[in-house]
């Protein structure tokens, strides 16, 4: 994606005068799925795709807002009535209008925007949209006073009360915090977290993409975070300090089996261990012992597959051929549903298990499976 693309269409589709551009990535996550509104870890880091916009404040009380893939141009005012119908413009308005209820007072403007992070993928193309936005409309309006923090909160806060997604933080916190060449482990119940330095020697990490469409799955992803809930609500009768899932253990829910449904129990049990595994996973990464990081990147798999039952037929599919492969990690990645599997490869392996999980998929389900090579970058930021 370049600056002068988004540029020519921004002159082009309003007045000829340019504005500001911004960008903020997508995200993957090395491991610590559905753990974030679980108060647990999370171990993202940005990705070198995402979205672009050009805004210019343009003097009325109205947003023009033009999307660039879509070739659509949606008008919208910022009072909570005005809330567009149209899908992607739905972001944006919901960020206007959690900017507004943080004190920036945000105006009329002009935007055109891009994206080249896959759609329902699970690579965060939604959070990448509301933060590049949250950054846009704080530096142009709110004179850069809202924090980085509270700019993710706004992604998430926009996903609740605008789009219907009640999302942890994982996703927009990547997108804005992203530093190249790094992962940030997450504690998502302090909100304090750590660099770390990531490129692997020898090895590289791979999306594949499923193709399989996650959208509509939002519903499902609510149900699972309601599980969660209903868990903690019993621990709480025997054990009143548990806040989260990241504040029980297995001997914890122990206690409660019979008390909660046998699939709230599974959910519970999943997200347990997901925890602990981000921990694994770290001190692994610290030891230099790749193979402990690809393995729990498998029992992620297992358990987002078995317990959470979030992945499905195709992504098991994936995760099978890596394995018979000789991948040294694989697993759904994101909120599952569809989207990507994320992938720890032997540099020596890679065009193999390439040409294998294209060939496969294919004979196997007629679908072109895509393949990412993953490289992360940094966060938001104002490009020009
Ligand atoms: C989606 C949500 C995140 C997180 C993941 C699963 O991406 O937006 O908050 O819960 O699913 O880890």
């Amino acid at each position: 994606m370049d600056i002068e693309y988004v540029r020519s269409r921004f002159i082009k589709h309003f007045d000829g005068s340019t504005g500001a551009i911004y960008t903020s990535p997508g995200r993957i996550n090395l491991i610590g799925e559905h753990t974030d509104y679980n108060g647990g870890f999370v171990f993202p880091g940005a990705v070198d795709k995402g979205i672009m916009a050009e805004l210019k404040p343009n003097g009325t009380n109205k947003v023009r807002a033009y999307s660039i893939n879509m070739k659509d141009m949606v008008e919208f005012g910022l009072n909570e009535e005005d809330a567009p119908r149209t899908s992607w413009a739905r972001y944006i308005f919901g960020v206007c209008r959690e900017m507004i209820k943080r004190g920036v007072e945000v105006k009329g403007f002009n935007t055109a925007f891009a994206g080249d992070v896959p759609l329902g993928a699970g690579m965060s193309s939604s959070a990448a949209l509301e933060s590049t936005y949250a950054y846009a409309l704080n530096d142009l309006f709110g004179e850069g006073k809202i924090d980085k923090f509270e700019l993710a909160k706004v992604g998430q806060a926009t996903e609740h009360n605008y789009c219907g997604v009640k999302c942890g933080i994982m996703d927009q916190f990547a997108s804005v915090f992203g530093k190249k060449g790094h992962l940030i482990r997450l504690d998502c119940r302090s909100l304090e977290y750590q660099y770390f330095h990531f490129e692997p020697k020898g090895y590289r990490l791979v999306l594949v993409d499923s193709v399989v469409k996650h959208e509509l799955a939002s519903s499902a992803y609510n149900k699972r975070r309601q599980s969660c809930e209903n868990v903690v609500a019993a621990l709480r009768e025997l054990h009143p300090e548990v806040e989260f899932l990241r504040d029980a253990n297995m001997d914890m829910l122990a206690e409660v089996k019979g008390k909660v449904s046998d699939e709230d129990y599974m959910r519970a049990e999943y997200v347990i261990e997901e925890i602990q595994r981000v921990l694994d996973v770290c001190d692994a990464l610290e030891k230099g012992d790749y193979e402990t990081v690809g393995q729990k990147m498998y029992e992620t798999h297992q358990g987002m597959s078995k317990l959470y039952e979030v992945s499905c037929e195709e992504l098991d599919f994936l995760n099978d051929v890596a394995f018979d492969c000789g991948v040294t990690g694989s697993r759904v990645m994101g909120g599952g549903f569809g989207g990507c599997t994320i992938n720890l490869v032997k540099e020596e392996l890679y065009s193999t298990f390439v040409e294998q999980v294209r060939k496969q998929y294919y004979e196997k389900y007629k679908k072109i499976a895509k393949i990412y090579d993953v490289v992360i970058d940094d966060g938001a930021r104002r490009l020009a």
